[in-house]
């Protein structure tokens, strides 16, 4: 026999199912509710109702007249029908159809159609998760209310210098490096693995077709991943052509943060935070948050033209992130999988999620998660670090 390997009776494919759920009650999506998760920009939550999906749930966000955001389920709690089609008040959101007015909190305030305005409405209560604002978003709390974490703050968004200021950006920039997409059509985890994936930057992004990025990703680094409290990061060692050496440092934040270094690899500590954030099993959006000293769109455009501009043969000369993650498929087949050396910082990952899934699911707090003020601070490790020039010998 001769014709080993062809693609007849191959195994039914898998995805990760454990890692990829992320709705109400399954593993991942628990793991996931014990982690504030941005979900809009601050500048998205307006007196206008504003339909979010996160997490498989789809949910209605405002902000009262007098400022204060909400987050509620959309199926108004009297007859179901939803509040995207309710008006804003200084109190609350009020129901088109029977006019039940609820606080940003689900309590019910009015109820016009009943004696008295609603005999027993203190008892009603629309379901609703708490929010906080913090970096110019809005963060959602979706788990259990008696495992509810402080907020936590990044060490590098803190601390503005004069003339800094914070730009948010919220879609499918991560991917497509433009704002065709506000949510992406395919897992969450596709986007998660590239994170501690240094080598394909040194392919996709910089010999395959044209140099997406700068020139010194051309050199393939040599990594090191390292397991640390709250996650992994990895140390990409690249030599320069030009004699200076460089540390590339991305450090992945479980369950789902990632903070790039400057892909202009400009010098010094990350300057910026991200979220992948799942808006169901098939497709998730990212939120960057990131100092900067002039608020600029984010348009990334390769090869001298923004993705949304592009046809489908020009992706294919020159694919990017989006393309190969969305070729993996809406979810990706894990079980065809074949991980090699090159994958170790995708193994710690996933395994480091099962082990944080596992420590909830025994009762646990996962990593990360803390309780006290005083000690919410993230220290991330990113950023751009050169070594010291090494002055080269002179010939004989
Ligand atoms: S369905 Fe909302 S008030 Fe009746
Ligand atoms: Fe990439």
């Amino acid at each position: 026999m001769t014709d080993i390997g062809t693609a007849y009776g191959r195994k039914q494919a898998q995805p990760n199912k454990l890692l990829t759920e992320v709705g109400p009650g399954t593993p991942m999506g628990e793991l996931f509710r014990r982690y504030w998760q941005p979900v809009a920009t601050s500048e998205q939550a307006t007196t206008r109702p504003k339909k979010v999906k996160v997490l498989g749930e789809d949910l209605i966000l405002f902000r009262d007249r007098k400022g204060r955001p909400g987050l509620l389920y959309p199926r108004c709690m009297h007859r179901g029908t939803t509040l995207f089609y309710g008006k804003v008040e200084d109190e609350g959101i009020r129901c088109c159809y029977h006019g039940w007015l609820f606080a940003a909190d689900g309590t019910c305030l009015d109820q016009p159609c009943e004696p008295e305005h609603g005999l027993h409405r203190d008892v009603a209560r629309q379901p609703w998760y708490p929010v906080e604002e913090r970096y110019g978003l809005v963060f959602a709390y979706m788990g259990p209310p008696e495992k509810k974490p402080v907020l936590p703050k990044y060490d590098n968004l803190e601390n503005l210098a004069p003339g800094e200021m914070l730009q948010q950006v919220i879609g499918g920039q991560g991917a497509t490096g433009d704002d065709s997409y506000e949510v992406l059509p395919y897992s969450w985890l596709h986007m998660n693995d590239n994170v501690l994936d240094p080598f394909h930057v040194q392919v996709l992004h910089s010999t395959f077709t044209v140099v997406q990025f700068v020139a010194e990703f051309k050199v393939m680094p040599k990594c090191d991943f390292v397991a640390v409290g709250d996650g992994v990061y990895y140390s990409a060692f690249r030599k320069l052509d030009d004699g200076r050496e460089v540390d590339r440092i991305s450090h992945w934040i479980s369950p789902n943060i990632m903070s790039v270094p400057s892909i202009q690899m400009a010098a010094g500590p990350s300057t910026g935070v991200s979220w992948v954030v799942p808006a169901d099993d098939q497709s998730y959006f990212q939120v960057f948050v990131q100092k900067v000293r002039e608020k600029r769109p984010f348009a990334l455009a390769i090869d001298g033209k923004l993705w949304g501009d592009k046809t489908e043969e020009e992706k294919q000369d020159v694919p990017g992130d989006y393309e190969a993650q969305v070729g993996q498929g809406t979810i990706s087949k894990h079980s065809e999988e074949h991980l090699a050396q090159s994958d170790r910082g995708i193994v710690m990952q996933r395994r480091f999620l099962e082990q944080q899934i596992k420590l909830v699911q025994e009762g646990g707090d996962p990593a990360g998660v803390s309780f006290d003020t005083d000690r919410a601070t993230v220290h991330v490790r990113s950023g751009n670090f050169f070594r010291a020039a090494k002055k080269l010998e002179p010939a004989e």
